[in-house]
């Protein structure tokens, strides 16, 4: 895979963002009349479950007990509670499944069984799988494409060291497991300098007690376990970036960052990636602050930049405590963030090996056209979208001769419902980009 450089800068960059959104648009709308592939059931679905925010509440609420519901009778009872049936326009299988569920009913089995196929079916377009064969499946079906993947292995929040060091297990087979894999389907140069195995982590996988009440011990906790899956990384020449989760977890993830990064014999050699999310106020500072200490410390970090997928918690949370919301309240001045945080990120990449996880094409389009004002190759930006969302960007982006990676979640539904749920409320946002009919 190559990347020919860009044309010479010429016209502004609003201009040539505009320019370049028409035409990703267009081939967005070539390759599959339509910008998102949700399927059509998984679509009208969640059309429905939109359809009034009371239904979507509860929706999202059923959806996120669901795993902890043990037999059909609690998940009968559930439903019930949830969608009283005065209430909905449910759509006529779902009636008939609401009301045959009072607890007690012989249907109870048969309509829980019902219930968690549909939500699965619903999770199948969001997660790619849970075994090794799946990932690898994919990684064939992207290069096809000409697109990379990042995978992530789902689990968050985990309550325990059992269940974090069986995170750090399930990293460590996939690296070990998917660079024999690969190297065995590609040629070592087939992607330039850009890791072929990549994998997303998220912080709060590692340890059971990561909070920042209490700093320092998080932070040797979860690097304890992460200073082994880096180890494996580099012995293996796959590539790592950590997630961003909440607010009140983001400086804990930036010093394990750092923290790895000076590590001896390790720091040097690893290709780690960390995450800015455009939504916190206060990320253009912090943004600054990484930039020098990069500086100071002689090392360079690959960013993805994002907008920030804990939008709603993070106000909820705020808003219990009485707190100022630590996130932008209008998605204009997210978007607003993200562009200018796309042109910091391009201004220093002697510090940065820029990403942009977005599947929005007037900030894709911005950042294109930002960096052909820099004088930038094509390849100066990778762009990243999430399995299962915008596969027609996704192709218009490669056509266009540009580096994409797709963001592909492994693992169960029980410990993908968090996961599950974010994409939910991503597709159904009203403000969303995913939502807006391109037809
Ligand atoms: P758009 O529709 O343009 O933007 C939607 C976003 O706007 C929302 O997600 C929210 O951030 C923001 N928004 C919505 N409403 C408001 C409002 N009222 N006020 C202010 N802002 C608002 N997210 C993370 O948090 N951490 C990660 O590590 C992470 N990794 C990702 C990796 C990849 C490859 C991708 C593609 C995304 C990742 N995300 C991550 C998710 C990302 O933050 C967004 O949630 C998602 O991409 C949707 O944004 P968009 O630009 O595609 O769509
Ligand atoms: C999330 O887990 C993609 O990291 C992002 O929602």
């Amino acid at each position: 895979m190559s990347y020919a450089p860009l044309a010479p800068p010429g016209l502004a960059v609003e201009d040539r963002t505009q320019e370049i959104a028409r035409e990703l648009l267009e081939r967005a709308r070539r390759e599959h009349h339509h910008l998102t592939t949700l399927n059509r059931w998984t679509k009208r679905v969640l059309a429905w479950s939109l359809s009034d925010a009371q239904l979507k509440a509860g929706v999202l609420r059923f959806i996120d007990c669901l795993p902890s519901l043990t037999t059909p009778q609690a998940v009968a009872r559930h439903l019930h509670d949830y969608f009283p049936l005065h209430h909905l326009r449910l759509p006529a299988a779902f009636r008939l499944g609401v009301s045959l569920s009072r607890p007690g009913l012989l249907t109870a089995p048969a309509v829980s069984a019902v219930v968690r196929h549909i939500v699965e079916q619903v999770a199948r377009q969001f997660i790619a799988g849970s075994h090794l064969h799946d990932a690898l499946g994919l990684i064939h079906r992207m290069a096809d494409r000409g697109v990379l993947v990042s995978f992530d292995v789902l689990g968050e929040q985990v309550t325990s060291d059992d269940e974090a060091n069986t995170s750090v297990r399930r990293y460590t087979t996939l690296i070990s497991e998917l660079s024999t894999a690969c190297r065995r389907l590609h040629a070592p140069d087939a992607v330039g300098d850009r890791p072929l195995v990549h994998l997303s982590i998220k912080p709060s996988s590692l340890s059971a007690h990561f909070d920042p009440v209490s700093f320092e011990e998080s932070v040797a906790d979860a690097l304890r376990r992460l200073r082994v899956i880096a180890r494996d990384a580099v012995d293996h020449d796959v590539a790592i970036t950590l997630d961003m989760e909440q607010y009140r977890l983001r400086d804990l993830t930036l010093e394990l960052a750092r923290r790895l990064l000076v590590e001896p014999g390790l720091g040097e050699r690893l290709q780690l990636g960390i995450v800015l999310q455009a939504y916190l106020r206060d990320t253009p500072q912090v943004f600054g602050e990484l930039l020098s200490w990069l500086r100071d410390h002689g090392r360079r970090l690959s960013v993805r930049l994002v907008k920030g997928a804990y939008w709603d918690s993070e106000v909820a949370y705020a808003k219990q405590r009485g707190w100022l919301l630590p996130v932008y309240h209008n998605k204009r001045q997210t978007d607003e963030a993200f562009e200018r945080l796309t042109e910091q990120m391009l201004s220093h990449r002697e510090l940065v090996r820029p990403e942009l996880g977005s599947h929005n094409i007037r900030s894709i389009a911005h950042a294109m056209a930002v960096a052909e004002s820099l004088g930038s190759s094509k390849d100066a930006v990778e762009y990243q979208l999430l399995y299962g969302m915008g596969d027609a960007i996704q192709g218009a982006i490669r056509q266009l001769g540009f580096p994409v990676r797709v963001y592909a979640p492994l693992g169960e539904l029980i410990p993908g419902m968090a996961y599950l749920v974010r994409r939910i409320l991503e597709n159904t946002a009203n403000e969303s980009f995913l939502r807006q009919d391109l037809e």
